[in-house]
Formats: structure tokens, sequence, C-alpha cells
């Protein structure tokens, strides 16, 4: 039996994954290492919760003696690590949580493999480790900064992030690689584009505006909308990052993408129509400080090499999302009537411009 430690694995994506793999190998354990911040709902795991080969644990991955004592207690092979702070607005309020989190929440999983994997941990110059183990870091595009109208990110493409959020993964990227490179530490990295599908907490743009449109309130469109993403069903980012975890050569680092760049107004005006609402919904409101213009990723390396393809089309992606969030109203509403409201009220209303006038006047 194989045991997987999954941190963030009660957030959006690690949920999906978690479930992805339990069903598909029925004989992994599954250990979801998540410390249940705002984004964190047991929720999204209801379904799975009684199985006899997924445990939870409740721990902040910043807990050094708390995160050693897992590795102590279960035999680990590969960590798959989501958890992170992962918004990027939240990221121009608050920086600091996405730093100790991001980068020195993962600095403390590093050290815990590294020391439980390794054949001699005493020994600095020991590269021997355990078979079958790896370190899996989930890790996003934004970390390549912001594109023109042409081309593509490669996984050479230089790292260039703008918004704290973004400069947090980067950074953690380069401890990751300087884990690998000085320590022997088996590694992946994987840089995924923006994941839509169930359990999205309403703070990204398609579950709010799905939501928003839903109960007829305001579409806030950033700046003119014409920003550019590239769309992937977090069902096709499970399969990569298994391919990886499975396939991947240790110390590299692949892109996932969906092939599919649209324009944020186009997918506003799409959730519109869906739902049969009006376009006045939709308000263009102040742009987001920093904000990149275009993302677009090159996958060619992890289709070529490990065999992996996106397999959603959008469109459908899309209306399967909007019915998803339709027949999960209850799921939606537990989130929208606690701290989040508070949270939306700070991001959208005038306090929230007020903070970004005194930013702009030093
Ligand atoms: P999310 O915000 O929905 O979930 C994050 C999870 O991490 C939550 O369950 C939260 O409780 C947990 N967490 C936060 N701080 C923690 C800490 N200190 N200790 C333990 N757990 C903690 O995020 P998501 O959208 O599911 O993203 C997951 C990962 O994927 C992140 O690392 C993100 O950078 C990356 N990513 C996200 C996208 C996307 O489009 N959402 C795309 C590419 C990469
Ligand atoms: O590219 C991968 C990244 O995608 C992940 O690393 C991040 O964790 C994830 O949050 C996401 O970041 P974005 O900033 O791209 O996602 P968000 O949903 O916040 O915004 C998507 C686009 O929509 C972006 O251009 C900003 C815009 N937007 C967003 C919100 C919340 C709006 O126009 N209005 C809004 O209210």
């Amino acid at each position: 039996m194989k045991t997987i430690l999954v941190t963030g694995g009660a957030g959006f994506i690690g949920s999906n994954f978690v479930r992805y793999m339990l069903q598909k190998y029925p004989d992994y354990r599954i250990i979801n290492l998540d410390a249940l911040t705002y984004a964190g709902n047991l929720e999204n795991l209801v379904d799975i919760a009684d199985c006899s080969n997924y445990i939870f644990l409740r721990t902040d991955i910043r807990d050094r003696e708390k995160v050693n004592q897992v590795f102590s207690a279960y035999d680990i092979n590969y960590v798959v690590n989501f958890a992170a702070e992962s918004h990027v607005d939240r990221s121009i309020v608050e920086p600091e949580v996405f730093l100790t989190t991001n980068i020195l929440g993962t600095q403390v999983l590093l050290d815990a493999a590294k020391k439980q994997w390794l054949i001699d941990p005493e020994d600095k110059y020991c590269k021997e480790y355990k078979s079958d183990v790896k370190f899996l870091q989930i890790s996003t595009d934004e970390v390549y900064g912001n594109l023109g109208a042409e081309g593509m990110f490669t996984e050479s493409t230089s790292l260039q992030p703008n918004s704290p959020y973004s400069a947090s993964k980067a950074s953690v990227d380069l401890v990751i690689r300087a884990y690998h490179k000085t320590f022997g530490l088996p590694v992946n990295i994987t840089r995924c584009s923006n994941n839509y599908g169930p359990y999205q907490f309403p703070e990204k743009l398609i579950p709010l505006m799905i939501n928003n449109c839903i109960n007829d309130k305001e579409l806030p469109v950033y700046g003119d909308g014409m920003q550019i993403r590239d769309w992937l069903h977090v069902a096709d980012h499970c399969s990569a990052i298994d391919v990886v975890l499975h396939k991947g050569a240790y110390g590299e680092i692949y892109n996932i993408g969906g092939n599919n760049e649209k324009a944020n107004v186009e997918i506003v005006k799409l959730i519109v129509k869906t739902l049969g609402k009006s376009e006045n919904l939709i308000k263009y409101v102040k742009d987001r400080p920093g904000h990149d213009r275009r993302y677009a990723i090159d996958h060619t390396k992890i289709t070529t090499e490990l065999g992996w393809e996106p397999v959603y089309c959008f469109d459908q992606g899309l209306k399967d999302t909007i019915e998803w969030y339709i027949n999960h109203k209850k799921w939606i509403m537990d989130i929208v009537s606690g701290s989040y409201i508070t949270y939306y009220e700070k991001m959208y209303s005038h306090t929230y411009k007020k903070y970004f006038n005194n930013l702009r006047k030093g």
C-alpha cells in the first residue's frame, strides 16, 4: 500500500484530487493534512470522509513539530503539496501570510520529507533516498508573469512574478529546485493554468460570477475585462498531477494547461447567457493592482514526455460547473453566509478603493 500525504486537501483542487485518487487507487492510503483556513472546507469531502484508507489531520504546514510527527507516524511515499494561500486579491491586501505559508510552510514539509526519506539523514553528503518517494509541488503559471499578445509560457520561461501571491509561489519553486540540487531530494514541480469546476471557493472569477448572477447581483469585472487566462477543468488538472506523480522524471518541471485562452468578460458573458440573465448586471470596476494581462501555457512537455492531454471542452465544462453550483446552493450558502461576507465587502466596497488609494499615495 502506498501512502500519499496530500496537503491542502480540503481546498478546491486538493479535495477534487483526494476524491480522484481514492477512486482510481483504492489500495492507496490518502492522508489529508489541512489547517482549515477560510478556504478549507470539510464539506468538500463528506462523501469520502468514512473511507477506511482516508485520514484527515488538521495541521498547519508551518507547524514543524506536528509535521515531523506526521512523517514519523506514517510511512509516507509521496507528498502532493496543494496547501497555500491561493487568492491574488488577498495577497495584495495581506501579503505576509502568503510568504509564511507558501514559502516557509513548504520548507517545513521539505525538511520533514528529507529527514524521513534519506538513507542517512546525519550525513550531509548523503543523496540516497528510500525507493519510491517523491515531493510534488503544485505551483502555478503565474510565476512566469505577464505575456504580451503573442507567445506562451514554457518550462524555461524566466520567472517574473508580479503579485505577492505569485512571488511566494516562484520563491518556493526556487527553494525546491535548491533542495533537489543540493540534497538530491526527489521532486517535481507542476505549473498549471486557471482551474474551474466543482468546490471552487466563490472568491475566484467563475464561481463568484455564477453565484452573483444566480442572485441578480452585480458582476464586478476588473478594468476592461480583456485580461486573458487559460482555463482548465479541475478534473484535467487532477489527471495531470497523477501522471507527473507516477511518471515524472525527478527534478523536472511540467507545465499544465487547457489550450483555452479566454478574456474574462467573454466568460462572464457566457455565464450570464447560460443563466438567462441580462448583461446589464456586468459592472466594470477598478482594475486589480499589478494585474497580469495574459497567460498562456505551452504543455508540450507533459504531453510528449508523459502522454497527458486535457479532455474537457470548455463550453461543456462551464455548463457542468454552472449546473453544479445550481445544485449545491447549500454548499455555497454556508460559505457566503459566513466570514466571506466581510471579505466581499472589503474587496468590492469603498473601503477597498480607499485602501488602494492610500497605497498609491504612499
Ligand atoms: P484553495 O485556496 O481552494 O485551498 C487551499 C487549501 O490549503 C485550503 O484547504 C486551506 O485550508 C489549506 N491551507 C492554507 N494554508 C495552510 C497551512 N498553513 N497549512 C495547511 N493547510 C493550509 O486553493 P486551490 O485553488 O485549491 O489551490 C491549491 C494549490 O494549487 C495552491 O498551491 C495554488 O497555488 C495551486 N494552483 C491553483 C490554481 C487555481 O486555478 N486555483 C492553478 C494553479 C495552481
Ligand atoms: O493562473 C493560475 C492562478 O489562477 C492560480 O495560481 C491562483 O491560485 C488562482 O487564484 C488563479 O489566479 P487568478 O488571479 O487568475 O484568478 P481569479 O479567479 O482571481 O481571477 C481570474 C481573472 O478574473 C483575473 O484576470 C482577475 C479577474 N477577476 C477576478 C475577480 C475575482 C475579475 O475581473 N473580477 C473579479 O471579481
